[in-house]
C-alpha cells in the first residue's frame, strides 16, 4: 500500500526558534519515517510583509540547513522552496476566484498582523491563506503538521477544497482531497519567554522572547536566566494562574525527552534558582548537535543546492497534476 503523505512548510523570515523546532520540525522528523513527506520554505509568503530582497535567498537556505541539521532527510522527505514550484502561485489565483472575501477578512492572523503594518497592508497579506491553501492541495497530503497558530488556515483550506468539489466536482470524484489538520498536544504552542500568554514568535521585536536555534550557550543561559517567572515556590503544569511555569517545564519536558509524570516529580520542590539552569542545560545539550551540523551544511552550498533541486523537481511533477486537474474542472482549454 502507498505511505499516506504529509505536507508542511515555514517561512524564511528571520532565524528559526525553539516553537518552530517543537511545534513542527521535530514532529516531521518522526513522521518522515512512516509518511512520504513534502516540506518546503514558504518564500512566496515570506514577501506578505516588507522584506530585504538581499536576505530572502540566504534565509531559505539557512530554513533548508536547518531542517536538515533537525534530522529530515532527502532521501526520506522532498524539500523543496515554494517558487520554485510555480503551481503554487497559479492555483492560488484560481482560488482566489472562488473564495469569499469574508472568510479572509476574519482569519486572526491577518488581523495581528495587519495592525503589526499600519498603513502598509498588502493584498498579499490578506491572500495569505489562500496561496496557503494551495501550498497545501497541490500534493493531496493526508495530513499536514503544524503548531496550534495554523489551525485556522487549516480550516479555511479544508474550506476551500470542499467548496470547490462541491462547485466543480461530484461526490464521487472530488477534484481535491480534503487533509486533516495534525496539531500534537505539546510543543503546539510554545510560549513567549517574557510574557506566557504570548506564543513565541519571529516577529517578536524582543529577542530576549525567543531562543533561536542558532543561539550560542550563553546567550542561551541568558535567557533562560532572565526569563519571566512567579514568585511561587515549586514548579507544576497546568495552572492557569502561573503560564510561565507551564511552558518553561514543557520545554523541559520536551527537550530532556522524559515524561511528564517524570518532570512533574523532579520539579515539584524546586525554586526558579535551580530550575532555570537546568532548562538552560537542557536545551544547550538538545541543541549543540543541530548547531553544528547546521554550520557544516551552510558551509556546503552544493549539497544545499542539491537538494533543492531534486525535491523541487519531485514537488513539480505532483502538483502540476493537481492544478491540471483542477484547470480541467474548472473548464480551461488545456495547452495541447
Ligand atoms: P511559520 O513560519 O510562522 O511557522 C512554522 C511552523 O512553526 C509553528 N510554530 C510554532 N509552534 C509552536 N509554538 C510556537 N510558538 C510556534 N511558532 C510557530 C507553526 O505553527 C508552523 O507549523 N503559514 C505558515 C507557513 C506555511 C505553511 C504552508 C504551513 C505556508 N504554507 C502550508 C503548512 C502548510 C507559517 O507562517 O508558519
Amino acid at each position: 500500500m502507498a505511505k499516506q503523505r504529509i505536507l508542511s512548510g515555514i517561512q524564511p523570515t528571520g532565524n528559526l526558534h525553539l516553537g518552530n523546532y517543537l511545534g513542527a520540525i521535530r514532529n516531521w522528523v518522526d513522521l518522515q519515517e512512516e509518511y512520504d513527506a513534502f516540506l518546503f520554505m514558504a518564500d512566496l509568503h515570506a514577501i506578505t510583509v516588507p522584506h530585504d530582497p538581499k536576505r530572502l535567498a540566504e534565509d531559505t537556505y539557512k530554513v533548508a540547513a536547518t531542517y536538515l541539521a533537525c534530522g529530515i532527510d532527502p532521501e526520506k522527505a522532498t524539500i523543496f522552496v515554494q517558487s520554485h514550484v510555480s503551481a503554487h502561485a497559479e492555483l492560488a489565483w484560481l482560488f482566489n476566484c472562488i473564495t469569499p472575501l469574508n472568510w479572509l477578512e476574519r482569519m486572526i492572523q491577518f488581523k495581528e498582523k495587519a495592525v503589526k503594518q499600519g498603513e502598509n497592508v498588502s493584498i498579499g497579506l490578506l491572500d495569505y491563506p489562500v496561496l496557503q491553501s494551495a501550498d497545501i492541495l497541490l500534493y493531496e497530503p493526508d495530513l499536514v503538521p503544524v503548531g496550534e497558530d495554523q489551525k485556522q488556515h487549516l480550516e479555511l483550506t479544508r474550506d476551500i477544497a470542499a467548496r470547490l468539489n462541491f462547485q466543480f466536482g461530484s461526490e464521487e470524484t472530488p477534484v481535491l482531497k480534503v487533509p486533516e489538520p495534525m496539531i500534537r498536544a505539546e510543543g503546539a504552542r510554545v510560549m513567549s519567554l517574557t510574557d506566557g500568554s504570548k506564543k513565541m514568535s519571529k516577529s517578536d521585536p524582543s529577542e530576549q522572547s525567543r531562543i533561536d536555534l542558532t543561539d550560542p550557550p550563553e546567550v542561551i543561559l541568558k535567557k533562560f536566566k532572565r526569563a519571566k517567572t512567579d514568585p511561587e515556590r515549586g514548579l507544576w503544569f497546568d495552572d492557569p494562574a502561573r503560564p510561565e511555569c507551564h511552558n518553561l517545564l514543557t520545554l523541559y519536558m520536551l527537550l530532556s525527552g522524559q515524561t511528564k509524570a517524570a518532570v512533574a516529580a523532579e520539579c515539584r520542590e524546586m525554586g526558579w534558582g535551580q530550575f532555570k539552569p537546568l532548562l538552560a542545560e537542557t536545551a544547550v545539550a538538545a541543541l549543540a548537535p543541530i548547531q553544528a551540523r547546521y554550520t557544516e551544511l551552510m558551509g556546503d552550498r552544493t549539497y544545499l543546492e542539491t537538494v533543492l533541486k531534486t525535491g523541487g523537481e519531485k514537488a513539480r511533477t505532483l502538483a502540476n497534476q493537481t492544478l491540471d486537474r483542477v484547470k480541467v474542472a474548472l473548464g480551461y482549454a488545456m495547452p495541447l
